[in-house]
């Protein structure tokens, strides 16, 4: 299936670039731009469609566009009411109130402060024994929700998507995956320790993100600057999931000048 969506592949893209894809560069100061840069997107996205389908990611990238996003409708100037939700991911096994489950972050640090409906919000449940059922009836949720509109990314150092970690293959549909040693330690800092975090995860896979109509990907500091890097001026290659992100039609990348450093 990812296949067809290899057809329009882009070898170098430059700030500002808006070429036969139609994906352009955003390049920021900092983080606090970042996150009002892309906050200012989705809600643009939610004014031109109010009842939207956001694929939303976790992790410390987006949570300034989550903050942004709290601002922007504190002031009255977005709604959420009819917005649709379906998270990238969460760990398994992690119960929703683990302060570190995908779940209990993005109650706490975007649903609780707007007006969704929780019927509109869809988390994969951490604590399924069923995870291959739990899996195809999140497909079967998305597809019935008519797809993702707008999805979020951020990128691992290692530039994996969601929990899609670079391999010999990449999985088309959602699925448990066991994490990289990359993973579990870049994300230990927010455990006590690397043994801590779970050692592995259900992410969508790689068809429900390059299906979306829009994809908006954030990347902060230089410690993302080498996977920014390989995934826009790189082959599309499954060692480096983002990379696939250059064969889609419309793809907005912001970053901040740092993860910036390293592109052509
Ligand atoms: P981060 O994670 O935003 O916490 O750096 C991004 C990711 O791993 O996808």
């Amino acid at each position: 299936m990812l296949e067809r969506y290899l057809s329009g592949v882009r070898k170098n893209i430059q700030p500002g670039d808006k070429g036969g894809n139609d994906m352009q560069l955003i390049i920021e100061k900092n983080y606090q731009e970042m996150s009002k840069k892309a906050a200012e997107l989705v809600a643009s996205q939610i004014t031109f469609d109010p009842a939207s389908v956001l694929g939303l990611a976790t992790g410390s990238t987006p949570l300034g566009m989550y903050n942004e996003l709290v601002k922007i409708f504190n002031k009255g100037e977005i709604d959420f009411s009819e917005v649709i939700t379906f998270n990238l991911d969460e760990y398994y096994k992690i119960s929703p109130d683990n302060k570190n489950s995908y779940h209990y972050y993005m109650m706490n640090n975007f649903f609780n402060k707007i007006n969704i409906k929780g019927a509109n919000i869809n988390l994969l449940d951490g604590m399924t024994d069923k995870p291959q059922q739990e899996c195809k009836n999140y497909d079967r949720e998305i597809k019935r929700a008519g797809g993702i509109d707008l999805q979020i990314l951020g990128i691992g150092p290692n530039g994996h998507i969601g929990f899609n970690e670079p391999g010999d293959k990449l999985c088309v549909e959602t699925h448990l995956v066991d994490l990289t040693e990359e993973t579990i330690k870049a994300n230990s800092r927010f455990f006590a320790n690397c043994k801590k975090v779970p050692k592995r995860a259900i992410t969508v896979g790689m068809a429900t993100i390059l299906k979306a109509e829009k994809i908006l990907l954030l990347a902060s500091g230089k410690k993302k600057a080498r996977a920014v890097k390989k995934a826009v001026n790189g082959y599309v290659d499954t060692k480096i999931p983002a990379s696939f992100l250059q064969t889609h039609p419309h793809l907005t990348m912001v970053i901040d000048e740092e993860a910036a450093l390293l592109l052509d």
